[in-house]
């Protein structure tokens, strides 16, 4: 026993371990054994499967494994629970809310210590971080389910919502899940991890205990085959998942054309940007709390540190020298950095890609000290001399494994931090606020934290980019993944020229379609090509594809555009992104001079329609008109979308900008070739994105003969490109290609399925229409917020802010 003095010495930590007594005696209520919780009942247990306890590797409980009767049961009593949640209003559901938040807080020690014993994770995590988070969470939506009426008028729940959810952030997940859904009148489904079910059983106990209507949250346990159960069941309105990006890509595929609303919270391989000017021991705590909380097992943590060359040396030292002192060891011990890792298999996948780090040549290197080895434990280890393409440098690890890079320049910094198929969050350390706020808005990530990391809040959105998945959660941004619109009276089919078969195959180069009857004194054809890159080009195949005109005859012809076009028109897309940098106002003077162009064509344009759908020419007039109005709307909101600040409780500004997507592929309506082509492609367009648009199939040549409007409007090459072909096949194929960052998709139920599965590659955000139309003439329906929120993704950008 070492005395008082010696101790103040040493500075040695001595155990202090939290009392399970509590945990032990909830499970022992139970028989250690449990049913799931459903329609506000619980069931009897079913097929059982142990939980453990990764600290000791003992089981701790057994719990249920669901059935396909049991997937029914708990979506039929979401299902009958979800008029009366969405009748009890606002407040009622604030009520609701806000008395789980109480429970919570009231419940936060058991909580807690339920949370380590059965994921690992350190006392000090769960009880100051996950649980506040989680009653923090509940109230903040709370206050959404109040405000709802007023601040997303119009807008009314999905329905039933299916939530899968992974065994990393057990509660805290499940907070983020069910909060903003219930808030919004929806009624839930949720499934936890298989390793990770008892913190969801006890939160069911509280929702009794707090009188939430029966059914509004349901319970059910089981690994992926439950998961899969739910996504695959036809009484669900809504997935949303946090897991592993491949089986977020199986989610994606399983859900393709079933209408159900999808958000995916997947993997991350989060850049440490560590500029030379940074203050370097911040820097040292902030790795810990990057790759450290939680064991690495964290789907943003900074696992890769990009430090630049001045300070790398120093870095090094440091870092090693902290990792000397962390403390690893019981998760129930309050004094102990570093808890157990989750399960046998996942500690053998980071040993399996430790070991791939040594054989490729990096170097390794871990502190002196041994793990306990009664449990999983795998100590902090940190990789050094890493090649960019290292396999430790791009696959998730979801361990406590980082790796080091250096850069020499800024410019370098950004280049190795995008070099990643994700993109979830980043961290930028430097003392240079004017750097800092030029790196920021360059990173692909859903969050940037400044001098800071792992920040999270319920105000704040979070999400990620590319593969990392779509959607988020929290803040305002993120109420939207649980509301539709009401439908409008009279919608629901497409617009009042709603024709029936309009398929390309018709008139396919090739394919047996009927002669065309040409008119006694041809037109003089001006043969449009593609418009890619800014210039007019033939199409690969050299073929054409005729255009008939109202009576029969051949109007035109358009490029038979192929797989090749669309490669050439994605490259001159991602050519072109200097657009997303150029400023608002300018995006909205070119669209102003579009509509300029074009009103001085109208006569000219209003015929082209006429000719080509037999309308009336004041039908005609009427297409340009709208279309020139709907250039005006979007050149109007290309500087008006703006972002918000949101109130997180720490002493930051997070400002959540709304940044374009990328590349987008627009797949344009059928009918209304003028109009729809433009209502389709602007919002994109006004939003900075570039885009590759497959115009009408049918009438395509409204879209040929504005190539020339756009020649004369300043629109800079690569922005806007035309590909004219069989649509249905040239969708597939920018469906599933790996540039393009997004898809919109106007057209057949079968074409929108085929696009959201085909996205599934690089899991592409989409937005389709299954076959449902739109009223591209009524402003309310054809133009407005809900264009621009789709052609956007929300960053949030955490800067340190006051004292
Ligand atoms: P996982 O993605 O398989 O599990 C997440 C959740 O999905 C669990 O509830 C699971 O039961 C469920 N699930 C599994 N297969 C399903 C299916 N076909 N359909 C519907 N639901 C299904 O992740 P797992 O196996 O636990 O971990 C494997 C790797 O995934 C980890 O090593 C890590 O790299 C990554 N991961 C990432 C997470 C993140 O937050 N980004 C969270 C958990 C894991
Ligand atoms: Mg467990």
């Amino acid at each position: 026993m070492a005395s008082i003095p010696e101790i103040f010495a040493s500075m040695a930590y001595g155990p202090a371990p939290e009392s399970t007594k509590p945990a032990e005696e909830w499970l022992d209520r139970h028989g250690r054994r449990f049913g799931m919780f459903i329609g506000g009942a619980w069931t009897l247990p079913g097929e059982l499967f142990d939980t453990v306890n990764p600290g000791t590797g003992q089981p701790l409980a057994r719990v249920t494994q669901a059935s396909g009767a049991d997937v029914d049961r708990a979506v039929a009593a979401a299902r009958a629970a979800q008029p009366g949640w969405w009748g009890l209003g606002g407040h009622g559901r604030a009520r609701h809310l806000y008395a789980l938040a109480r429970a919570v807080q009231r419940n936060a020690r058991l909580l807690s210590v339920v949370e380590s014993l059965d994921n690992g994770k350190p006392i000090r995590e769960s009880r100051d971080i996950d649980i506040p988070l989680v009653a923090r969470h509940f109230y903040h939506h709370a206050g959404w389910a109040q405000l709802m009426d007023r601040e997303l008028p119009g807008m009314e729940p999905v329905g039933v919502a299916g939530q899968i959810i992974p065994w990393n952030f057990p509660l805290l997940m499940l907070a983020w899940k069910i909060a903003p859904a219930i808030a919004t009148g929806n009624t839930v489904v949720l499934k936890p991890a298989e390793f990770t079910s008892l913190t969801a059983l006890l939160f069911a106990e509280l929702c009794v205990e707090a009188g939430l209507p029966a059914g509004v949250v349901n319970i059910i346990t089981g690994d992926g085959r439950t998961g899969a159960a739910l996504v695959a069941h036809p009484g669900v309105d809504k997935i949303a998942f946090t897991g592993s990006t491949d089986v977020g890509r199986l989610i994606r595929v399983a859900t393709a054309g079933t209408g159900k609303k999808l958000s995916l919270e997947l993997g991350g391989k989060s850049p440490f940007i560590v500029f030379d000017d940074a203050d370097l021991d911040s820097v040292v705590e902030g790795v810990v709390d990057a790759i450290w909380f939680n064991q690495g097992q964290v789907c943003c943590a900074g696992s890769r540190i990009l430090a630049q060359e001045g300070i790398t040396a120093r870095l090094e030292e440091k870092l090693k020298a902290r990792m000397e002192t962390l403390r690893l060891g019981d998760p129930l011990d309050k004094a102990v950095d570093i808890g157990a890792i989750i399960a046998p298999v996942q500690l053998e996948k980071i040993r399996e890609l430790v070991r791939r780090g040594e054989e490729e040549g990096a170097r390794m290197w871990q502190p002196s000290w041994s793990c306990p080895t009664d449990g999983y434990f795998y100590p902090p280890t940190l990789f050094t001399e890493v090649a960019p393409a290292a396999t430790v440098a791009q696959v998730e690890i979801f361990g406590p494994v980082v790796v080091m890079m250096s850069f020499r320049t800024p410019a370098e910094a950004v280049e190795l931090a995008n070099n990643t198929r994700y993109g979830l969050a980043a961290s930028v350390w430097t003392e240079n606020i004017n750097l800092a706020l030029d790196i920021a808005p360059k990173v692909k990530a859903g969050s940037v934290w400044i001098n800071c990391t792992n920040m999270f809040d319920a105000a704040s959105g979070f999400g990620g980019y590319r593969e990392s998945g779509f959607g988020r959660e929290g803040g305002r941004e993120g109420l939207w993944e649980y509301v539709k619109e009401v439908p409008r009276r009279g919608s629901g089919e497409a617009g009042k020229y709603a024709s029936k078969a309009t398929a390309m195959s018709r008139t396919k180069a090739g394919a047996a379609s009927p002669l065309p009857r040409v008119p006694a004194s041809p037109p003089i054809d001006r043969t449009p090509k593609l418009y890619i890159g800014g210039a007019q080009v033939r199409p690969d195949s050299g073929y054409s594809l005729p255009v008939l005109g109202a009576a029969g005859e051949l109007a035109g012809e358009v490029g038979h555009g192929n797989r090749k076009d669309i490669r050439n028109a994605v490259e001159a897309a991602h050519a072109a992104r200097g657009w997303a940098r150029a400023t608002a106002h300018l995006r909205a003077q070119v669209l102003y001079y579009i509509a300029e162009n074009l009103a001085a064509r109208r006569d000219e344009f209003s015929a082209r329609i006429v000719g080509l759908t037999g309308r009336s020419k004041k039908q005609g007039q009427e297409e340009v008109d709208l279309s020139i109005e709907r250039l005006f709307s979007y050149a109007a909101w290309a500087d008006k979308w703006d972002g918000r600040v949101h109130h997180t409780p720490v002493r930051n500004v997070t400002l959540a900008m709304p940044e374009p997507l990328g590349v987008v592929a627009v797949v344009c309506p059928e009918e209304w070739p003028l109009l729809g082509f433009l209502s389709a492609a602007l919002p994109p367009l006004a939003m900075g994105n570039t885009v590759v648009a497959l115009p009408s199939g049918r009438w395509p040549l409204l879209a040929t003969d504005l190539y020339q409007v756009l020649d004369t409007s300043d629109l800079p090459k690569g922005v806007l490109n035309i590909v004219t072909g069989p649509r249905e096949e040239l969708a597939a194929v920018l469906a599933a290609h790996d540039d393009v960052d997004a898809m919109w998709y106007w057209g057949t139920a079968e074409g929108s399925a085929a696009v959201e599965k085909l996205s599934a590659g690089n899991l592409k955000q989409t937005w389709v229409d299954h076959g449902r139309g739109v009223r591209w003439e009524v402003a309310a329906e054809g133009e407005g917020e809900r264009y621009l929120r789709h052609a956007t993704q929300v960053k949030n950008v955490w800067v340190p802010y006051g004292e």
